[in-house]
């Protein structure tokens, strides 16, 4: 059977439009799940990190809390950390363990009454502001209260640069 030229232009067009429309329908969900994690914002909590008579004025340790949204399967890795200070009785700060530079571990050198990052030789004081090396920016902090006894600490997604 023989189509003539304005029949075989229409299905070609029809063609094109039902390809398009099909493309559409399922390129949607697609951009939306590539596109979505960026809109989205990062959950937080508060977290407890222990009984504010552990912890002694003026001493800075190391204290682990769980991310705002664990993933069932994530296990440990849900786990994180901060250095915290008992300023005075009723004021606690916590310092980030993500060095500014590239985000490797700082530790808390008590003796020396600074923070050292193992990775580039980064300083930071006791304030967490930079004291030498790499490190653009000081030691991020995370918002602490006191609730019931505990001590809480409001979470949030690793503050490196
Ligand atoms: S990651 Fe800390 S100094 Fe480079």
């Amino acid at each position: 059977m023989e189509t003539t030229p304005s029949r075989r232009r229409f299905l070609a067009r029809l063609s094109i439009a039902l390809s398009g429309a099909i493309a559409a329908v399922a390129g949607v969900p697609v951009v939306g799940f590539l596109v979505s994690p960026l809109l989205r914002k990062a959950p937080r909590a508060w977290r407890p990190v222990g009984a504010v008579d552990g912890f002694a004025v003026g001493e800075t340790v190391s204290v682990v809390f769980e991310d705002a949204s664990p993933l069932p399967w994530a296990g440990v890795t849900a786990r994180s950390a901060a250095w915290l200070r008992r300023d005075d009785p009723g004021h606690f700060t916590a310092f980030s363990v993500h060095c500014t530079h590239l985000g490797c571990p700082v530790r808390w050198v008590a003796d020396a009454q600074l923070f050292l990052c193992p990775c580039h030789g980064g300083v930071y004081y006791p304030d967490g502001s930079r004291a030498a090396g790499p490190p653009p920016k000081p030691l991020p902090q995370y918002p602490v209260r006191v609730r019931n006894g505990q001590v809480e600490i409001l979470t949030s997604p690793i503050p490196i640069v």
